[in-house]
């Protein structure tokens, strides 16, 4: 069972960001990586929408024989995971907790501060899992949509994408908060952006790491670490989309410090 390897999806490339953690956490660990090209972005989508799409995608994990599942996207974990925790029996560990737990643990002046995309921002997720950590806590939202957009465009330290920060951050980085959840996927990428438009005295979690963190943990708990050295290449990771593989690849090459391999197109909608 801990040979078997871990399926790690998104909606498409952002998740790659929580794979590259992964990676480096778990070095001795297989992958397998599906992105739904075909039906990204999940952001503007609905909970039961998202849910139906993560169901199958779980299903088509399992019959790739996984030991566990991440969640890599935020508004998949902030929507689907309590439904597929349920159904599903396999250990399936979401980027939203570990990112709350990180953002609790740092926070000086009791505020927190949230961007991600507008269904993550509205699902009040985020606020549910701070209860349980630090009641006392405050968390602020902001929706950050055009990241999304600027990063798979390739704009990572552009003049475009400072502006929008700008935009986005004003007003927001004064509501008191010392730390910032980037609450998506993509955003990891222009954390330097992000950071300047936030000001230097605002710590920002990437949940990508914290992720990769729990998923050690989680699979410590369980005995499920592989413990034997394994081959780096296409087989030791293996990635699927539901269309546009060849996107897929040229936007995976910002994402992700290896080269990937074939990235196999498969029918999602019969899972
Ligand atoms: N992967 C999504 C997330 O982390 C961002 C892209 C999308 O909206 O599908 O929320």
């Amino acid at each position: 069972m801990s040979s078997r390897p871990i399926g790690v999806f998104d909606s498409g490339v952002g998740g790659l960001t929580v794979l590259k953690e992964l990676i480096r956490r778990l070095p001795k660990e297989r992958f397998v990586y599906f992105g739904d090209m075909a039906r990204a972005p999940y952001g503007p989508k609905s909970k039961e929408t998202v849910t139906r799409f993560s169901r199958q995608i779980v299903n088509f994990l399992m019959k790739q024989e996984v030991k566990a599942i991440v969640v890599a996207c935020n508004t998949a974990s902030a929507m689907a995971l309590e439904a597929l925790e349920k159904e599903f029996e396999l250990p399936i560990i979401g980027v939203v907790k570990p990112g709350v737990k990180a953002a609790a643990e740092t926070t000086n002046s009791g505020h927190i501060g949230l961007i991600g995309t507008e269904a993550t921002i509205e699902s009040g997720i985020y606020e549910d899992y701070l209860k349980e950590y630090r009641p006392d806590v405050k968390l602020t939202g902001r929706s950050c949509p055009l990241f999304v957009s600027l990063v798979e465009e390739g704009c990572i330290e552009d003049p475009v994408t400072t502006e929008i920060a700008r935009r986005y951050m004003s007003g927001f980085k004064d509501t008191g908060m010392d730390t910032l959840i980037m609450g998506c996927t993509h955003f990891p990428m222009i954390e330097d952006t992000i950071q300047r438009a936030v000001g230097e005295g605002v710590r920002l979690v990437n949940p990508a790491f914290e992720t990769a963190r729990s998923t050690q943990e989680m699979l410590s708990e369980k005995d499920l670490l592989n413990k034997k050295d394994i081959p780096v290449n296409e087989e030791a990771y293996r990635f699927y989309v539901s269309d546009a593989p060849e996107r897929f690849r040229r936007i995976a090459s910002l994402f992700l410090p290896l080269s990937i391999g074939e990235a196999k197109q498969i029918a999602i909608e019969e899972y």
